[in-house]
């Protein structure tokens, strides 16, 4: 079998976006190297607030034909206080999830060894917190319409609307009952605000059941109000499993799910493509960080977890034992007091953690 070359469009961005990103390409090259049959290209892009504070852009106008060029896009984090967040987060990631058709971002949770979740009940039976929020990635409260009126003055109006559509919703609710379908548990909890929000909400929810009928005796299935949603989380983890929510909402729910599963740090996100047709997205949940930026110390777990999603999503299939054994060696890694870092209880840093877990990757891939 000849040796497979991906194309990966590496965006590090801002902040620990540059540390953690350095860090899982090495990491990559490790896994490639160790097991033979598929090699990675990588394109950097310097990409950024700093570069945008210099040359007043964050991506070229081409941007988008040139990363439709690779295989995947492996993002770090984009944002840096001297610039409005809305305007990086405008100019850079809410414009490729938007035009590469990422219209999935798969945010899975679960309790890695060595971590400690802040609930007591989890930390007797961490198996209890295990889901997959699927979050719908491309209209809803983040579609951009609205508008800004007399800006600055007393008499200002700024609209926010958020865009549901039976096409956008139809596409999340079926990917979220596929993924559902293929867990042990085969359950799906369906986020909304139905009550309050009678529009977008209530087509959401009305389509959530007519997908849920060709799914009647497969998965089982019910409903939530977010603010219920975030009670439940807490109290009862261990009675959801895939969980499939709005842009927003999903936003919110997966950073209180990374901080219930014990560290921001930790947790990946997949931005996919499911039609193929663009190359698909991988970045850590979290931001830049800029309270530990330039420390050396963020905890670069996130990354490579969202690195061995990448890899089992290039593999269509193939590259899921790698992307497993990708994962023992991380766990391996966490499960030592070590080679911690300090959001995981440790004093380890990124350079120890990396190294750490590319040894692993010879020992176990
Ligand atoms: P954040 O995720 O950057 O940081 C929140 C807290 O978690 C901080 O105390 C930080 O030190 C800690 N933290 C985050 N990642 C960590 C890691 N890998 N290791 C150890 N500790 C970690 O969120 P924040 O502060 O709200 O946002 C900072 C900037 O990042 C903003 O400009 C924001 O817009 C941007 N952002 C960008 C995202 C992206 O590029 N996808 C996502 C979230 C925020
Ligand atoms: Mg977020």
């Amino acid at each position: 079998m000849s040796k497979q070359t991906f194309k990966i469009a590496a965006i590090p961005g801002d902040g620990i976006g540059v540390d953690i990103t350095q860090a899982a390409i090495r990491v990559l090259d490790t896994l490639a190297h160790v097991n033979g049959t598929f090699s990675f290209e990588y394109t950097n892009f310097d990409w950024s607030s700093k570069a945008y504070l210099e040359r007043g852009w964050y991506m070229p106008p081409d941007w988008e034909e040139q990363l439709k060029k690779h295989d995947a896009i492996y993002f770090g984090a984009v944002g840096w206080p001297s610039v409005p967040d809305h305007i990086s987060l405008w100019q850079m990631i809410l414009p490729i999830r938007q035009r590469c058709n990422q219209y999935v971002n798969v945010r899975p949770t679960r309790i890695l060894k060595g971590t400690h979740p802040p609930l007591a009940q989890l930390q007797g039976k961490p198996s209890d917190l295990d889901w997959v929020i699927v979050r719908e990635n491309s209209e809803g409260e983040y579609a951009g319409q609205g508008g800004t009126t007399h800006g600055h003055e007393a008499n200002a109006v700024a609209t926010e609307l958020a865009i549901f559509t039976r096409v956008g919703i139809e596409r999340i609710m079926r990917f979220a009952f596929e993924t559902a379908k293929l867990r042990p548990r085969k359950k799906l909890t369906m986020v909304t605000k139905s009550n309050a929000q009678r529009h977008g909400m209530v087509l959401w929810d009305t389509v959530f059941y007519e997908v849920a009928k060709e799914y009647d005796g497969v998965v089982e299935y019910d409903k939530m109000l977010v603010d219920a949603m975030t009670v439940r989380m807490v109290n009862k983890p261990e009675s959801m499993d895939t969980i499939v929510a709005t842009n927003l909402h999903a936003d919110i729910l997966s950073d209180l799910a990374a901080a219930l599963a014990g560290s921001i740090g930790i947790a990946p996100s997949s931005n996919l493509d499911p039609t193929r047709s663009c190359p698909s997205m991988f970045e850590p949940i979290h931001g830049s960080a800029p309270d530990i930026a330039g420390k050396g110390i963020a905890n670069p777990v996130g990354a490579f977890w969202s690195a061995a999603e990448m890899v089992r999503w290039l593999g269509k299939g193939q590259l899921d034992e790698v992307a497993d054994k990708f994962m023992v060696a991380i766990e391996n890694v966490t499960g030592q007091p070590e080679t911690r870092t300090k959001d995981m209880g440790g004093s380890a840093n990124t350079e120890q953690v990396t190294e750490a877990v590319c040894k692993e990757i010879e020992k176990v891939c």
